[in-house]
């Protein structure tokens, strides 16, 4: 069944001129892209998208990276998107992940892993209500 996920394609990968490559990548996967914007990120709302992770060791790292430059958060449209967004994304820390996934082929480190992808239909539903209204997703 049609499914949505959100995505966002990270500082480091936009920095390195990758967007295009990883858009590419997502439409030749079957995704529809439904809505993208570029923006920059405070470290608030950084924090904001990611406050799951807040107790984590790694939250100021995190959330300093992702205010760091622009991104592309998006919102992608497929059968069964997040699961094989995920798969098509490859494990969080690039050394793990398997050989054609986005951070195998774009990111360098576990913090700077390229793209991010909702893990589950509720947090999906909370990412593209973090960054989109509901006239954008038409
Ligand atoms: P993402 O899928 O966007 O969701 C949470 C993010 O936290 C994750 O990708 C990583 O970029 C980041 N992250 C997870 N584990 C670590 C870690 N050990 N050190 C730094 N960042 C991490």
């Amino acid at each position: 069944m049609s499914q949505r996920t959100f995505s966002i394609i990270k500082p480091d990968a936009v920095k390195k001129g990758y967007t295009a490559a990883i858009l590419a990548e997502i439409e030749k996967a079957g995704f529809k892209i439904v809505a993208i914007k570029k923006i920059g990120l405070t470290k608030d709302q950084a924090a904001g998208f990611y406050y799951v992770h807040s107790e984590r060791g790694f939250f100021d790292e995190l959330t300093t990276f992702m205010s760091s430059g622009a991104i592309f958060p998006m919102v992608l449209e497929k059968d069964n998107a997040i699961a094989d967004f995920r798969k098509l994304m490859g494990a969080t820390d690039p050394a793990k992940a398997d050989e054609g996934t986005l951070r195998k082929l774009f990111a360098s480190s576990i913090g700077e892993n390229a793209v991010h992808g909702s893990d589950a239909e509720e947090t999906a539903a909370f990412e593209i209500g973090y960054f989109f209204t509901g006239y954008e997703l038409k």
